[in-house]
């Protein structure tokens, strides 16, 4: 048998140098006359393993990580294309305990599989999902959607059967599935790594939309800062139109479903799904106001369902499995797993998917491994950018969309950054603003001019200027923007800078107060 490399081709693994390793490998491969199959998978979502490369062998797949190019000629040495042990050896890869301890639904294949080989897909049950939802009238599919409970992962967690239900008892001449991933938020790269990993997951996602709603034509909106998703969405489209999966009869059936990638230009703001729909439209991405929602009236004016990349990723599994087996997963209103991105100042970054439920201490201490530096954790930001600065004391927050609510904070599309006590969270609440200020849209006045006004005022309060009174107007302007502003850009706003008021008091104190108790 000729022995099988994987060596993953995701752009986070490329970040750290996966490219050299493949060509060192390739070329000691070529020096030593040994022929072998090398794979371009995606990541496993160990970010600091990575370059994680793995060799097929007689007892399963065997890892070694963090490979550097100056490692490649000892692990041929040592024996590594059939697990010979190395310095980088870490064993089986789903027994390195930061994989083990996950359950991998969404993403059960990303990092194992070739990510353009549909034949790879099908063996480890790709279309499934899809062969099921053809046997079933489109009212049955989104009633299993709904049953498992699933809830969008871009943000809101709105449910995603309700949303489909509506597009499908909408009537259009043209209907649409628009799949959201423009992935904005800070420390977030779920949807990049479905989309470079196991990209038919995607496509089988919408197509099941699509049946399920009656629209005929996908659109996936992907961020400009993301060339390698883009380049394999392009190739996983192209090769699912030519086996039958997406086209005129998708799988034979009497449905038709196709699709095309497009590129966005860099707004965070086109992220928002009406101000999304505006610029797949070709015009500048500003919010719509709402009524009429996009189900009604979306992309062109047509009934449009609008979800993100692992909303969408999540359905095949669910129709393969169950609506009950997903559901089962979860605790409360928050059913079915989720894939947590630990990013910033935090040992073990990555990607951990997991049931909901697991609290925020359990992620950052025990899966994350607190702080990289080795300073005590000060703060962690859940949610991106619009996201509350959770402190210490709230670690026993469970993941879940209500108690994070309940905490006055939010779970967005799952992407938490940690951030030592050398933060100042006055810098952070004052960068919360500007944000709001850089990406506003400008269509209403409470973000437009309100985000301007609150980098002033905390400047103000930065300088020791009218410190109780001036925060005491930030106060006032959170609230205006939490209820007056059309969309969650400026009414989130108010999250990340009340959090870091509320929990870290100490840094709004006059400077030299600050200075002085440093
Ligand atoms: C300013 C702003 C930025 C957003 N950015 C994203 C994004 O990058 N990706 C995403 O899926 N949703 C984003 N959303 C949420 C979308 O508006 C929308 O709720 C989501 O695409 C719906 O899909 P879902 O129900 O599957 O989550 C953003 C919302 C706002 C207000
Ligand atoms: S809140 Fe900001 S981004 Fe949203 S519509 Fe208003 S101006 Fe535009």
């Amino acid at each position: 048998m000729i022995p099988r490399i994987y060596i993953p081709g995701d752009s986070g693994a490329l970040a750290l140098g996966a490219e050299k390793v493949a060509k060192a490998i390739a070329s000691e491969l070529a020096e030593r006359g040994i022929e072998a199959k090398i794979v371009r998978n995606g990541s496993r979502g160990a970010y600091f393993l990575e370059p994680m490369v793995e060799v097929a062998t007689a007892n399963g797949r065997v890892a070694y990580g963090p490979v550097k190019p100056s490692d490649v000629k000892s692990l041929f040495d040592g024996g590594f294309l059939t697990g010979g042990h190395h310095k980088r050896w870490l064993g089986a890869p789903d027994k390195i305990p930061f994989l083990a301890k996950q359950t991998r639904l969404t993403f059960a294949r990303c990092g194992v599989t070739d990510p353009l080989s549909l034949e790879s897909y099908k063996k480890h049950g790709g279309l499934n999902g899809l062969t099921n939802a053809l046997g079933l009238t489109p009212a049955a599919i989104v009633a299993q959607v709904t049953e498992s409970g699933l809830r969008g992962r871009g943000g809101a967690g709105f449910p995603t059967g309700i949303k489909w239900k509506t597009v499908l008892d909408t009537s259009g001449d043209r209907k649409y599935i628009v799949c959201n991933a423009d992935e904005g938020d800070s420390g977030t790269f779920a949807d990049r790594m479905i989309m470079e990993g196991d990209p038919f997951v995607l496509i089988e996602g919408m197509t099941i939309a699509g049946i399920a709603t009656g629209a005929t034509k996908g659109f996936v909106y992907v961020r400009s800062e993301y060339p390698h998703a883009v380049a394999v969405m392009n190739k996983a489209v192209e090769i699912a139109r030519k086996a039958g999966v997406l086209g005129a009869s998708v799988l034979g059936s009497a449905y038709a479903f196709d699709m095309e990638i497009r590129v966005g230009a860099g707004a965070y703001v086109c992220g928002e799904e009406t101000a999304l729909l505006d610029s797949l439209e070709g015009k500048r991405g500003m919010v719509r106001a709402k009524p009429p929602l996009p189900a009604h009236k979306g992309l062109f004016g047509k009934p449009t369902v609008i979800n993100n990349v692992i909303s969408l990723a999540s359905v095949p599994v669910i129709m393969d499995k169950g609506a009950t087996f997903y559901k089962d997963f979860g605790m409360g209103r928050s059913r079915g797993t989720i894939p947590i991105q630990i990013a910033g100042n935090v040992k073990y970054a990555g990607l951990f998917e997991a049931a909901f439920g697991m609290t925020l201490g359990e992620i950052v201490d025990e899966i994350g491994g607190g702080t990289a530096t080795g300073r005590p954790v000060k703060a962690v930001q859940v949610g991106g950018p619009l996201g509350a600065y959770f402190p210490r004391a709230l670690f026993d927050t469970p993941f879940d969309y209500e108690a994070f609510a309940a905490k006055d904070g939010l779970i967005g599309h799952a992407g938490i950054v940690v951030f030592d006590d050398t933060a100042d969270m006055l810098k952070q609440a004052r960068f919360a603003m500007e944000f709001c200020a850089i990406e506003s849209c400008g269509k209403c006045t409470p973000c437009r001019i309100g985000s301007t006004r609150g980098v002033e005022t905390i400047d103000r309060i930065a300088a020791g200027i009218e410190p109780e009174k001036n925060l005491a107007l930030v106060t006032d302007l959170c609230n205006t923007m939490k209820f007056g502003s059309l969309c969650a850009l400026g009414g989130f706003t108010p999250y990340p800078v009340m959090s870091s008021i509320t929990h870290f008091p100490d840094d709004f104190k006059p400077a030299p107060v600050r200075v002085a108790a440093e």
